[in-house]
């Protein structure tokens, strides 16, 4: 079976964030299992005006040929006022097939892990049709953090991503037969 293709997505995009340390530890850790192609895919990079605002056409186009490119995604989320960024929603916004029927594991990251913003996210994502799954790395920016800047995470969370790895590539793999056409089906 060919490998599943699984987007890392970044979530924030001020300057100075610490969400490409993030993106990087779970890719390597990722690469290293050798089971899918992972990707990062930084929102910065498609310049997505807020909704609506102006014609966005062709960064629109970019954004969703890139996730349709996706059968699964990993999101690192960082908790902003309690919820997601507004750069991850405003992406979030800009596609709906391109999301539907597959898979998400999420890594997040706050003073209490990014526990909040991650549940919001798990309700944006039941209405993009998106199946997030159940493990969740909680990064503590206070412990996994060095001066809350540089990202050192404690060893105990490689069984978490490992398992929300597996569970990404599970759901990945079966959602994928949904979205095949009906005669390979
Ligand atoms: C506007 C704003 C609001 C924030 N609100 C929270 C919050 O409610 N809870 C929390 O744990 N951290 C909060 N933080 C801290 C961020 O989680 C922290 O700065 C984190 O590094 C942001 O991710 P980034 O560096 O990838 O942008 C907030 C940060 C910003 C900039």
């Amino acid at each position: 079976m060919e490998k599943l293709n699984i987007g890392i997505i970044l979530g924030s995009t001020r300057q100075g964030r610490l969400s490409p340390q993030v993106g990087e530890w779970v890719k390597q850790i990722a690469d290293a299992r050798g089971d899918a192609n992972y990707e990062i895919v930084d929102i910065v990079d498609y310049r997505l005006p807020l909704l609506g605002e102006e014609d966005a056409s062709e960064q629109a186009a970019a954004w969703n040929t890139k996730l349709a490119e996706l059968d699964g995604f990993v999101f690192i989320v960082q908790e902003y006022n309690h919820s997601i960024s507004a750069s991850l929603k405003n992406a979030l916004d800009y596609a709906r097939e391109a999301w539907n029927n597959k898979s998400a594991g999420i890594v997040s990251y706050g003073s209490v892990g990014g526990a909040r913003a991650a549940e919001h996210l798990r309700g944006i994502l039941g209405e993009l049709s998106v199946a997030d799954v159940r493990v969740h790395p909680a990064l503590s920016l206070f412990t996994d953090f060095e001066n809350g800047a540089t990202f050192k995470p404690a060893d105990l969370h490689l069984v978490n991503l490992n398992g929300m790895l597996d569970q990404v590539l599970a759901w990945g793999g079966a959602l994928k037969t949904l979205r095949a056409p009906a005669a390979l089906v």
